[in-house]
């Protein structure tokens, strides 16, 4: 069930049902998660089940302040410290080295823990209220688009889960990914929080993931197909989706678009959608446009690939694996 998130009361019995090693959606800035209570490796299992993840695949774990970090890391780089207090609380997870002992099922068994201090204000509020770090990936079955409405969540698992409702998410697109267990930082998935900003926050040059091969933590997120809607994802330049549409003419039909400007020959078989100028703006629409797409039983969906600039590396990278 769908229950405000800004009420008092919905926000004490999420509490109490994660005390009770129970399952519960909560809305971030980002996405919404599927949330556990990180210190029970079998409510962890739950939420492996349910989503149909690999249990070696580790979750992020949420916690309420920066001052959890040591209840979960062993040790924090200089760095690393620095991007908490540049970015947190906000849509930045940083992976270090975990703590013997803790979260042990979350972290999908690895010596390494993600971590992340949401910003939103009910993923607040519900981690304050049931004081203990949650464990929460994308609340949508593995592999495909993350939601950013509680009807998102909702579709993908039903009437019996417990949905705290905060609207839609505003970042839209899942937490910027910082590795800092490899004695400097490697970005594992760009988000929100671009490369650049990364940078300038701790001072130091990202370290390529191809360059920290060896012992590469698993990463879900990071697989080559990934948040794939049931259509077919095509990406293409205005002018290749122009001169496509043109040539289909009236015999276009079951077809999605997603670009910046409305196309001159679309005809009653293509379905439409304005992709926003500022990839903030675009960021925010991307998950619900491709659900809504969907929705309609069209059998492709067609983007308008948005430029290849630092801005836009998060939309870009999604936009890929949703293609793939
Ligand atoms: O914005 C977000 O990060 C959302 C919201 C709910 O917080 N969560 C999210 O979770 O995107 P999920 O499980 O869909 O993606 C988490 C990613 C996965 O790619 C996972 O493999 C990676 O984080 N990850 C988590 N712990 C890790 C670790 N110890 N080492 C390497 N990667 C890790
Ligand atoms: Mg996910």
């Amino acid at each position: 069930m769908i229950l405000p998130g800004s009420d008092p009361a919905a926000i004490a019995q999420a509490a109490l049902q994660l005390r009770a090693g129970e399952l519960v959606a909560l809305p971030t800035e980002t996405v919404y998660g599927l949330g556990a209570d990180a210190s029970q490796d079998s409510a962890v299992a739950k939420v492996f089940a349910a989503k149909g993840r690999p249990a070696e695949h580790p979750l992020i774990v949420h916690v309420a302040s920066k001052a959890q970090v040591s209840d979960y890391a062993a040790s924090v780089p200089a760095f690393a410290q620095q991007l908490i207090d540049a970015f947190w609380p906000g849509p930045l997870t940083l992976i270090l080295p975990r703590r013997d002992g803790v979260a042990r099922a979350a972290a999908g068994g690895q010596d390494s823990i993600g971590l992340r201090c949401p910003s939103h204000p009910v993923a607040q509020a519900l981690l304050q209220a049931a004081a203990t770090g949650v464990a929460a990936p994308s609340a949508n079955q593995f592999g495909r688009v993350s939601p950013t409405t509680a009807e998102h969540v909702q579709a993908e698992f039903g009437e019996d889960l417990l949905i705290l409702d905060g609207g839609p998410c505003p970042v839209g697109i899942e937490s910027t990914i910082v590795d800092c267990t490899r004695g400097a930082p490697v970005l594992l998935r760009p988000g929100h929080i671009t490369r650049e900003q990364v940078e300038t926050a701790c001072g130091q040059a990202l370290l390529a993931p191809e360059a920290a091969t060896e012992a590469a933590p698993r990463a879900s997120g990071t697989l080559e197909s990934h948040y794939a809607p049931r259509a077919r994802v095509r990406l293409m330049s205005a002018n290749e989706l122009n001169q496509r549409l043109a040539s289909l003419g009236v015999h276009a039909h079951n077809l999605g678009l997603w670009s910046r400007q409305r196309p001159l020959d679309a005809g009653a078989g293509v379905l439409w959608r304005a992709q926003a100028v500022l990839a903030a703006e675009a960021a925010q629409q991307l998950f619900a446009v491709l659900r809504e797409l969907d929705s309609h039983g069209v059998q492709q969906i067609w983007v308008e690939l948005p430029p290849d600039t630092p801005a836009w590396e998060g939309v870009r990278d999604r936009l890929k694996r949703a293609a793939a």
